[in-house]
């Protein structure tokens, strides 16, 4: 095996102790890598005013894969209250770091894989086994927002046949706009990888996920991107479910769905309820994947209350170590890694807190170590 480079990316709150449990297992894999600790989080937006230096991203740049764990996110001015007193006032404008590395780096793709393991005593069914393609770059993440909203922009609001127009006469201040922008190309891009997927993995059915009755320019361009798309794949099922009546249905027989693709938001949603289906966050892992480089993580967030306590459960962030093997091309270690996590989630003998159990952090990581 070739020796890989990989950022480690801890992050903060209880970032570093998932981490440090994927790496007992990733050790006991005798997976051949060095490991590069990479800035990101907290801290350094406090002290430097950004949570993502550009040595981060220059690391990024250099290395075959990522692994991040957690970061602390507050809003604009709960975050420009915690810069050194140096920074404040100087129109710092806090981003989170996650979303901006899946921008930057052009990470389009968010894989979200939602399964429940045999024996997991949180799982809603045993036999759910669906695979989210959430695009990960555009949409209401854009980052296209007026606080305020600008004069030309009024304008253009104002040319629009009533109803639309309603707005015209509102000061600028008295309301903001958040943009959903969706281009043809991070469609067409997303859409192409889940029927890619499909087909490559004998899986039957992509459903594509959308509100295109009411949302009618962006969501209405991905379904029929979608449905154009879905003639090159006539072997598999083409299904598509508005947003809303999806959270109802995948409630209802969740075993009936296999891979779903949505716009960013909708992904973000639909990802969630899928994840507290098989044991919640504790369980969901994700990868943000380019054309030349992905970064995997655990969906949860940092936990700040549980920091430092070895108390949060790390099967997510090894789940998604899981996924980092399968992506470099390592997937008989990959496979090993599930195995070995399943076969310690069924025995049920070694549980979290979530779980049930009062086991820690790394006694969970040690226990999947020892199966392998
Ligand atoms: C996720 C998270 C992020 C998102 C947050 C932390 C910005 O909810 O990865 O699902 O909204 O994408
Ligand atoms: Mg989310």
């Amino acid at each position: 095996m070739r020796k890989y480079k990989i950022a480690w990316l801890p992050g903060d709150g209880i970032g570093g102790e998932v981490l440090e449990a994927l790496k007992i297992t990733l050790d006991k894999l005798d997976f051949n890598a060095e490991y590069i600790n990479g800035d990101i989080g907290w801290e350094f937006w406090c002290n430097e005013g950004d949570s993502l230096p550009k040595r981060t991203m220059e690391l990024l740049n250099s290395v075959d894969a990522a692994i991040f764990g957690a970061i602390t996110s507050k809003p604009v001015k709960a975050a420009e209250a915690e810069l050194i007193p140096e920074l404040r006032g100087k129109g710092l404008v806090y981003r989170s770091p996650i979303v901006r590395m899946r921008q930057e780096l052009d990470l389009y793709c968010s894989l979200r894989p939602t399964k429940a393991y045999l024996g997991n005593p949180l799982n809603f069914r045993d036999d759910i086994d669906i695979i989210m393609f959430r695009e990960n770059t555009e949409d209401l993440y854009s980052g296209v927002e007026f606080n305020t909203v600008p004069d030309k922009l009024k304008a253009v609001i104002a040319e629009l046949s009533p109803p639309f127009s309603r707005f015209k006469d509102l000061p600028g201040s008295e309301f903001a706009i958040s943009c959903k922008i969706n281009t043809k190309f991070a469609s067409e891009r997303i859409i192409r990888e889940a029927f890619e997927f499909a087909k490559n993995n004998n899986r039957k059915k992509v459903t594509i996920i959308h509100k295109a009755n009411v949302i009618r320019a962006t969501d209405g361009l991905f379904l029929e991107i979608a449905k154009n798309v879905a003639k090159e794949y006539p072997e598999i099922i083409f299904d598509e479910a508005n947003v809303d009546a999806m959270t109802m249905w995948l409630l209802k027989n969740p075993e009936k769905y296999d891979v779903l693709v949505a716009p960013n938001l909708y992904g973000d949603i639909i990802s969630d309820l899928c994840a507290q289906m098989v044991g919640g966050l504790g369980f969901a892992c994700s990868g943000n994947i380019g054309k030349k480089l992905a970064v995997f993580e655990p969906t949860h967030g940092s936990a700040p209350k549980y920091t430092g306590m070895y108390k949060v459960n790390p099967i997510a962030t090894i789940l998604a170590g899981k996924m980092m093997l399968e992506w470099l091309g390592e997937q008989m270690l990959a496979d090993k890694l599930e195995n070995a996590t399943a076969q310690v989630i069924s025995e049920g003998k070694i549980k979290t807190y979530d779980m049930g159990g009062n086991n820690t952090t790394l006694e969970i990581a040690q226990a999947i170590a020892d199966k392998l």
